[in-house]
């Protein structure tokens, strides 16, 4: 049997060896002889001389390969009433006559699909359908409001936006197509064709000259053959939070993705064939593409969709029964969504109503593992509760614990070991490694493994800019963290303006443009404080304007309102105060770190190079009379 040593070592002093072999897996059209090669813009590619279609390897090799009567979406709606199976055979039925009615109307290789939809098999079918075209998909999450999927749609430029006519929060019924008119109103670009699914719990009314309807163009469509693509060509953008108020579309290609998806399954996940895994996230974001979707069917495995929430749909026991429903044998979701259960159920009595037997392990990312959580779920479980570190830009885990290769101890608070690839390093401000224990930037080393971003869609300069420019030879995560003695890695938060909101991703830069905009409003910050449910929580501080006398529960009222209203409910904005100064540095730098510090209770020493050392117990006072922090003044 292979270590995880072993395996590690190979992977990163024979790297194309390593790759070569894990691509040899799949079923090509032209296997790939180049294995790793560098692109125009000098950046590591992956079997460049490969051509496959991702949708063939998820669909139709599945088939060929017997697995036609095996079910490929489990789709569980409690929101609806609705569950059902869709078989591979059926699938792919489904997906090839989608891509048939995306061909009519004028998508071909390298054109771009925007996706807005909620969690239904209609998303899988269009991504896929997309993939079939050699089309680039780019899958917006349905809590985004119509600006930020108007910056979406003028970023990617689609040909065709699909859409449906709701989406469904608990028990409320959220339309879509409203959002979507706002959208494309606010947008530059203009998609020739919107195609929209209409469900059952509300219609919505379609544009004649723009708007078509799934099911009829579905009636009249012919199922059509893969285009076949290079493995560098793009597969999908995902757009992400950056630290500005534009979020980076991170581009996926074919090739180097369908490898990462199918090792990661196997070696990380432990999962074969025929068994079942079900990613509790949702299509719109990194992990839905990579664990919902492709990583699951490019490898034969069933996969859970669920429409739903951890809680209330209808209580907390629904990730219990989802899973015993299934035989779901690995779990994965956010720490967030375990800690609702756990607020909800502390005892987890809901848990004594299903057989478990099961489920094998269960994974965690998206943020931090609070060693509370993760004692919690090992212990109600008794079994093993993986945290894997990862970001959208990498796909898949930058560090986890291979359950298939050679499972290690776990340490609460650390996500394991570096993944096969990822030749992680722990890196000082001037770019040098650190020893065991030191914290400091956590860098990768290139070349990045296959599966990872090549650049950002359409601005390779701020993709180098972003990532490859802080330290030569590295790319850097945002993430601080450190390695402890035996090499284990603890993550420690991001080092830049990204917060992590109920395991979503969001920038609070992107946040302070929206206050900014409200015309009261002189100067802001926003900062995430920590919450015991959602992780962290944006809490924005506001100076007013010279002469403006709003008072702070009016100006609180409309800034949450423009929140919802630019970013979206997802933001989970609801807290602004107002404050006389903000803290900065000599050169009108805001001290953020030191805001985020005092609202946290943290102790905090106050920097040099503050311009004005009696703001921060001036903030402190504001933040404690709302409750938050307490001044544990400056040392
Ligand atoms: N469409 C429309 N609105 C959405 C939405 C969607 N797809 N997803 C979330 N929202 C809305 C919610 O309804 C809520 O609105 P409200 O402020 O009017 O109540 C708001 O956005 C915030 O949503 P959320 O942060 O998810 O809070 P919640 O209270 O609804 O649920 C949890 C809390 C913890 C149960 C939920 O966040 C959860 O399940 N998290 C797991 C996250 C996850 O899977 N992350 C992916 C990485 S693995
Ligand atoms: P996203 O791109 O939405 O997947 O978010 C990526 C960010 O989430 C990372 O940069 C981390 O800050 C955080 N994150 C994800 N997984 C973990 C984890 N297991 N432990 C700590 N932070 C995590």
């Amino acid at each position: 049997m292979t270590t995880y040593e072993q395996e590690y070592a190979c992977s990163i002093d024979q790297p194309e060896t390593f790759w070569a072999k894990q691509a040899s897996e799949l079923d090509w059209f032209k296997s790939p002889e180049t294995i790793l090669s560098q692109d125009e813009n000098g950046m590591d590619r992956w079997f460049a001389d490969g051509e496959m279609n991702t949708c063939h390897m998820a669909l139709d090799v599945q088939v060929a390969n017997g697995r036609g009567q095996q079910v490929a979406i489990y789709y569980d709606s409690p929101v609806t009433g609705v569950k059902k199976q869709l078989t591979y055979e059926a699938l792919l039925k489904q997906v090839a006559t989608f891509a048939g009615v995306l061909q009519q109307q004028g998508v071909g290789k390298g054109d771009r699909v925007l996706i807005y939809m909620p969690m239904i098999p209609e998303a899988v079918v269009a991504m896929l359908a997309s993939a079939r075209l050699g089309a680039i998909h780019s899958v917006v999450f349905g809590g985004f409001a119509a600006h930020e999927l108007a910056v979406r749609i003028d970023d990617a430029q689609p040909k065709v936006v699909v859409s449906a006519s709701c989406g469904i929060e608990i028990d409320r019924v959220i339309p879509y197509k409203p959002l979507l008119d706002d959208a494309v109103s606010i947008a530059e670009h203009q998609p020739s064709s919107c195609i929209i699914y209409q469900r059952e719990q509300l219609k919505a009314e379609l544009l004649p000259e723009r708007d078509l309807d799934w099911e009829k163009l579905v009636a009249k469509a012919q199922a059509v053959p893969c285009t076949p693509v290079k493995s560098t060509d793009p597969l999908y953008i995902l757009y992400t939070s950056g630290t500005t108020g534009k979020p980076k579309g991170v581009v996926r290609d074919n090739g180097g993705h369908a490898v990462a998806m199918k090792y990661s399954m196997k070696a990380l996940y432990d999962m074969n064939p025929g068994d079942v895994f079900w990613a509790a996230s949702d299509v719109g974001w990194v992990v839905g593409h990579s664990y919902i979707v492709y990583a699951p069917l490019l490898s034969g495995v069933s996969t859970v969709l669920y429409e739903g929430k951890p809680v209330n749909t209808p209580d907390a026991g629904a990730f219990w029964r989802v899973a015993s429903e299934y035989g779901v044998k690995g779990l994965f979701s956010a720490p967030t969504a375990f800690r609702a259960i756990r607020k909800a159920d502390p005892d987890a009595e809901l848990l004594k109503q299903y057989d478990l037997s099961c489920l094998k392990t269960v994974f965690m990312a998206g943020e931090r593992l609070d060693p509370p959580t993760y004692e919690w779920v090992k212990n109600l479980l008794s079994v093993p509760v993986i945290d894997h570190w990862w970001q959208t830009e990498t796909g898949w885990a930058i560090c986890g614990n291979f359950m298939g290769i050679d499972p290690k101890l776990c340490k609460a608070g650390s996500s394991t070991l570096p993944s096969p690839g990822f030749n992680v390093q722990i890196l000082d401000e001037a770019g040098l490694p650190m020893g065991p224990n030191e914290q400091g930037s956590v860098a990768i080393k290139r070349p990045l493994p296959p599966g990872c971003l090549p650049t950002v869609w359409g601005d390779f300069q701020r993709f180098k800019s972003s990532y490859l420019s802080t330290f030569e030879g590295y790319y850097v995560s945002g993430d601080g963290g450190y390695r402890d003695d035996e090499g284990y890695v603890f993550i420690m938060g991001r080092t830049d303006d990204v917060i992590n909101v109920a395991g979503h991703r969001l920038s609070t830069g992107e946040m302070e443009e929206v206050l900014a905009g409200h015309p009261a409003v002189a100067e802001c910050a926003v900062i995430g404080v920590a919450d015991e449910l959602k992780g962290q929580l944006p809490v924005g501080l506001v100076i007013l304007k010279d002469g403006q006398t709003m008072s702070e529960e009016e100006l609180q009222a409309e800034l949450v309102a423009r929140v919802r209203q630019n970013i979206g409910a997802v933001a989970s904005f609801k807290k602004a105060f107002i404050v006389e100064r903000l803290p900065k540095t000599r050169s009108g730098k805001i001290l953020r770190k030191l805001l985020r510090q005092i609202a946290d209770g943290e102790e905090y020493s106050i920097p040099s190079t503050i311009d004005d050392p009696a703001s921060p117990p001036e903030i402190a006072g504001v933040l404690s009379s709302h409750g938050y922090g307490t001044d544990r003044a400056a040392k």
